[in-house]
């Protein structure tokens, strides 16, 4: 067995996680987010931007039943999707054919979250890089796919832009705040941006 999966399998959330059927041990992460901070709710759309394999999805199909959510990946999900949910695979750094796509079924959204996470090299400051860029991806969705007094969420590996990024986000929303889940590993440079209330 390989020595990052017995590491994982040590993990608390990964078991549990696996004891409770969930696809993913990130369910855990945007479900004590959503309990904290009271993000999402009920009949709500929500772009999930780096959806796959689903446990975000799974947390919200489960909690909010009638929230109409649409994953995006460049992988496909690994749950079945409920009459609520819809699923674009497609590179977010096609920005250009995703905005067609939203703009084609006239969407727009009450809540834009991403656990978005670029394949990792090892060298921190380059997955650094590429987690700000896709970040900054994720950002753009905002001024015209995000509803007034609708929330951001995303995943970013702590860097040297992050402070930056925290600024840029904070001027487009009421509140904007730092999260570092229980289920986020402790020595993981990832930290949430949460911006609440688009302005
Ligand atoms: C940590 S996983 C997300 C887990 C997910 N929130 C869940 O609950 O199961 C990060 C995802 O980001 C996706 N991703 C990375 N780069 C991407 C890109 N350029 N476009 C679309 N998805 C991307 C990966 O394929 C991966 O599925």
């Amino acid at each position: 067995m390989k020595e990052w999966y017995k590491n994982r399998q040590k993990e608390y959330y990964f078991n549990e996680a696996k004891k409770n059927n969930l696809i993913s041990r990130a369910y855990y992460k945007i479900e004590e987010i959503d309990k904290k901070q009271r993000i999402l709710g009920n009949n709500q759309r929500v772009l999930d931007l780096g959806c796959s394999p689903g446990g975000w999805i799974q947390y919200i199909t489960k909690k909010y039943p009638n929230s109409k959510i649409l994953g995006i990946d460049l992988l496909d999900l690994k749950i079945e999707k409920n009459k609520n949910t819809n699923f674009l695979k497609e590179d977010l750094n096609n920005y250009n054919d995703v905005c067609k796509y939203l703009q084609d079924h006239n969407l727009i959204f009450d809540n834009i979250i991403s656990d978005i996470a670029p394949n990792t090299s090892g060298i921190q400051s380059v997955d650094q890089s590429k987690s700000h860029q896709l970040c900054e991806l994720c950002f753009a969705f905002v001024d015209k796919y995000l509803n007034k007094n609708g929330n951001f969420l995303i995943k970013n590996f702590q860097g040297e832009d992050t402070q930056s990024l925290f600024n840029e986000i904070k001027k487009k929303f009421s509140k904007t705040i730092y999260i570092k889940p229980k289920a986020s590993e402790k020595v993981s440079k990832e930290i949430y941006i949460l911006a609440l209330s688009k302005k």
